[in-house]
């Protein structure tokens, strides 16, 4: 397996169909659109939609089922993030190297841009050239990661607890849901690209999760020790909105430390139940620990 090569033709695909459904569902004539697509394209690292792809590869699945749904995915994605961002919420002018969306436009069109998302990666997953089937499984997935049992639930415990500190339990629960969630759907989209068991998809949510919480805990100590060129977005957000992150807990060497143990977990996982096949996972779970970006 050649990581790079392999990483840049999952990127590719779902790139290619992301440009593809933009210039079908959101329309440029409208401002709101316009800001959708400005926040959508041109930056980000795609994690989750390499997700998609990888997890679809590992089960021999349905490649370009998987780039439709990978795409739905980074919407919703970017769609939590142009929300994250609104001054009631973390209140951050810049993301992904330029302008929030809503510096770059304007608060209701933010807004609006994020709904335009959120709900237009539902019509995506249910146009996907796939079976019946397999649309509806995703779009239960999809909603369920991305809802008020999911991501949704870990915004309003991150948000709550900007007033009352969380303890270790409870801090573990914001991450698990408003970054496992949506990483869990990932996967789990690429499985059903795949039309996986329920065992497999049972093993898969289990290294999800535990990448999920490797990327947030990564992300806070990001926000502590690197800056802003680095990042394309503020560093020091999370101290400045008073959030209790794993930094806060265990400072930046414990923090790490505990991520790496994690990631030794989710990597022994996989390589156990797919033996040389899991290659591809195993090396991106690493550099989501090493990432400085
Ligand atoms: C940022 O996600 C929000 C978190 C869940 C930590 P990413 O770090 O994946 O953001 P992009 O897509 O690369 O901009
Ligand atoms: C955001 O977490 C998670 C979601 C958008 C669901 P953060 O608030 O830590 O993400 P960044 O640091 O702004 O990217
Ligand atoms: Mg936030
Ligand atoms: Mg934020
Ligand atoms: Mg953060």
């Amino acid at each position: 397996m050649n990581y790079q090569e392999t990483y840049h033709s999952y990127l590719k695909q779902a790139e290619d169909v992301l440009q593809q459904v933009c210039d079908e569902y959101l329309p440029e004539s409208s401002q709101v659109c316009k800001a959708a697509r400005y926040s959508l394209l041109g930056g980000g690292k795609r994690v989750r939609a390499v997700l998609t792809m990888a997890a679809c590869d590992l089960l021999n699945g349905d490649m370009q089922a998987a780039a439709w749904f990978a795409a739905a995915i980074e919407m919703v994605h970017c769609y939590s993030l142009i929300h994250d961002d609104l001054p009631c919420m973390d209140d951050d002018d810049f993301r992904r190297g330029k302008p929030s969306c809503h510096k770059a436009f304007s608060e209701s069109t933010a807004m609006l841009a994020g709904d335009a998302l959120l709900t237009t990666a539902f019509q995506v997953l249910a146009n996907a050239p796939t079976s019946h089937q397999q649309r509806v499984e995703a779009i239960q997935e999809l909603s369920a990661a991305a809802g008020a049992k999911g991501m949704i639930l870990g915004q309003e415990l991150d948000l709550y607890h900007e007033a009352v500190p969380a303890s270790a339990g409870q801090l573990m629960q914001v991450h698990r849901n408003k970054t496992g969630a949506l990483i869990n759907g990932a996967v789990q989209l690429g499985g059903i690209a795949a039309q996986c068991s329920s065992s497999t998809a049972d093993m898969l949510r289990q290294y999800a999760y535990d990448i999920g919480l490797v990327f947030q805990i990564v992300d806070d100590v990001l926000d502590v020790v690197a800056t802003t060129d680095q990042l394309g977005k503020p560093v020091g957000s999370d101290q400045e909105n008073n959030k209790t992150t794993f930094v806060t807990l265990y400072g930046t060497n414990g923090a790490l430390e505990h991520a790496q143990a994690i990631n030794q977990r989710a990597c022994h996982l996989l390589r156990t139940e797919f033996g040389e096949k899991s290659a591809f996972l195993e090396e991106f779970a690493v550099r989501l620990l090493v990432r400085n970006n």
